[in-house]
């Protein structure tokens, strides 16, 4: 097969998160949030000790962004609210009615446009105040989110009908409360990253409750949340041992929240056994993965109405022997294997991303199995340059197309239930510890004029073809 058409009424989207794209930092009223803290103290955590202060100044140049939209002819957008923006403090005691404005037009425009938007509550973004009461580690962030997402759907929800609450708890969690890469910078390995997981799982469901007891029935919208997860292989195919790690692995990465969220409301059998085995024998009284009471479980299970992908990449996973467990206790640790890239993948822009477009077919089909047929939104998938980008940037372009058709493999031939794919991202934007030297726009944005002009690479220009023909044609 070397080309296909898409399901009619397939979503065809690009994405973009806040703290990415809009600067205006302290504009208007906006509170600060836990990015502008950490990049304002320097200290080398991010390239060259950039910041989001500017970014692509989408915050007064959005409607150079909805020309790029435009000109892609999307039919979907994908974009996260600043939550310190809209309450400077992170809850409802204040709200800033210039945020308020600044989103009303933007979403108007977009419907103006028949642009469909899909709306990401929190992107990596939390307001510092919320952080300086423990953030996602402490209990009273969920309330306090709760809070922001139903303020969300009475101010927003009567045009917006699809929500993300969280995106990809997984680095949320593990990036900034394990390995301190991502603000607050906090290590506490072994612990940070299940706790904070813990929050942000029971945050996300009492966001859909709000919404589904309170909002549903007028509204007529639908809650999710935006999984990442890597496809994974054993490294050897025929080693018991690797393939015990794969699962491991995709257990550790997928399934810790996929099925409490989509499955019964709790973390997997092998997350739990493994990490409270670990815990008896560091002479703990408790596991280091807490748990969620039955009350709890139940509010969990069947928070998701739709299944948000974020796909970038696969691994090779190896299992790794009490001798060749790391010593510090995140990631690779509790869950026994590490993974790993084939030498021979082509690496996209930036050193962890290795391209395997059939990754994502296989992955799709695995949680087709796993979690009950749903209906998917591949809500990121892209790859890289590095700084300075090709215009032409033909060999990325024909990542895309691969990815495009694994894509369209597993809903012709898999049938899987894919409704739409948004490229991340619509523009070059600031990429978090890599600030701009990493370039995942379909339009290049120049950070050196005050201007920030965007022009198409030519990945748009081909990617607007198959948005419009709703169709790949792969030679
Ligand atoms: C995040 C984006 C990020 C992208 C590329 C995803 O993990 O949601 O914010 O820019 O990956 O690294």
């Amino acid at each position: 097969m070397d080309s296909g058409k898409f399901p009619d009424s397939f979503a065809w989207g690009a994405a973009t998160a806040a703290y990415q794209i809009e600067g205006g930092w302290d504009a208007d009223g906006k509170g600060p949030n836990v990015w502008d803290t950490f990049t304002h103290q320097g200290g080398d955590r991010v390239y060259k000790n950039q910041t989001g202060d500017v970014a692509c100044g989408s915050y007064t140049l959005w409607e150079e962004d909805l020309k790029c939209i435009k000109q892609l002819g999307l039919t979907h957008y994908r974009f996260s609210l600043s939550w310190s923006r809209l309450l400077p403090d992170g809850t409802t005691g204040f709200i800033n009615q210039k945020g308020i404005n600044y989103y009303n037009k933007l979403i108007d425009s977009l419907l103006e446009m028949s642009v469909t938007p899909l709306v990401t509550l929190y992107h990596f973004d939390l307001p510092q105040p919320v952080e300086d009461q423990g953030g996602w580690l402490s209990e009273k962030t969920v309330e306090i989110f709760e809070q922001y997402a139903e303020f969300c759907y009475a101010t927003f929800g009567d045009r917006i009908k699809h929500w993300i609450t969280i995106n990809e708890p997984y680095f949320a969690s593990r990036l900034s409360y394990e390995s301190g890469i991502f603000p607050p910078g906090k290590e506490l390995i072994g612990t940070g990253a299940y706790r904070a997981a813990h929050n942000m799982i029971k945050a996300h469901a009492k966001a859909w409750h709000i919404y589904n007891t309170s909002f549903k029935n007028k509204q007529q919208g639908r809650v999710s949340i935006a999984l990442d997860s890597d496809w994974a292989e054993p490294l050897d195919p025929n080693s018991l041992a690797d393939k015990e790690g794969t699962e491991r692995y995709m257990h550790f990465r997928l399934h810790w929240f996929a099925n409490p969220i989509f499955i019964d409301g709790d973390y997997p059998e092998i997350m739990k056994s493994i990490i409270s085995q670990k815990s008896k024998e560091e002479g703990l009284t408790c596991s280091r993965l807490p748990e969620f009471t039955e009350e709890e479980k139940a509010m969990i299970k069947g928070t998701a109405d739709f299944f948000c992908l974020n796909y970038y990449t696969t691994r090779k996973v190896k299992t790794l022997s009490s001798e060749t467990l790391p010593s510090k206790r995140y990631g690779n640790s509790d869950m026994g294997a590490e993974g790993i890239t084939e030498p021979n993948w082509p690496i996209a822009g930036v050193e962890w991303l290795a391209v395997v477009p059939w990754g994502i077919r296989k992955l799709l089909a695995y949680i087709k199995h796993c979690f009950g047929n749903p209906e998917i939104f591949i809500t990121e998938n892209g790859f890289a340059q590095t700084d300075p980008p090709a215009l032409q940037d033909v060999h990325r372009w024909g990542y895309f197309q691969e990815t495009l058709m694994e894509v369209l493999k597993a809903i012709k031939q898999d049938g899987v239930n894919v409704k739409g794919y948004f490229a991340w991202s619509l523009l070059d934007n600031f990429e978090w510890s890599f600030g701009y030297s990493v370039r995942f726009g379909l339009f290049h944005v120049d950070f050196e004029q005050a201007n920030l002009p965007r022009t198409p690479y030519y990945s748009a220009n081909e990617y607007a073809k198959v948005v419009k023909g709703n169709e790949l044609i792969y030679k």
